[in-house]
């Protein structure tokens, strides 16, 4: 049962590079700084503006929450995304979910970016 005096809590489990995590983050924490903190080294090159989708998953389960106009704009210009794709920069966590980590910094060997604000 969740402690009423820090709100509801969300399991998010998580396919990265190094496996799956998974980890418990408080209701509407936005999801890269719930990845990064918990030990995935997620891109977010452009600091988390909906300008560079290397914060990308793949939701694989659970309610993402509505999708805003940044990020539907900015997603409508990939073609090589499927429809399950969102921003992570751009999602606050409302649901339990379980997503696939699509890039990660360790991977690509390049700095993960700027960190997005919370
Ligand atoms: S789109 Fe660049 S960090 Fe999310």
């Amino acid at each position: 049962m969740s402690d009423p005096a820090i709100g509801k809590v969300f399991r998010i489990t998580a396919e990265a590079a190094q496996g799956t995590i998974a980890f418990d983050v408080e209701e509407n924490r936005k999801l890269v700084l719930a990845l990064e903190d918990n030990g995935v080294d997620i891109l977010h090159r452009c600091g988390g503006n909906a300008k560079c989708t290397t914060c990308r998953v793949e939701i694989l389960d659970g309610d993402p929450g509505e999708i805003g106009d940044p990020e539907r704009v900015i997603l409508a210009t990939k073609t090589d995304l499927n429809d399950h794709t969102r921003l992570s920069c751009q999602m606050r966590v409302i649901d339990d979910l379980h997503v696939k980590v699509v890039r990660q910094a360790s991977v690509e060997g390049i700095d993960a970016g700027g960190r997005p604000q919370e």
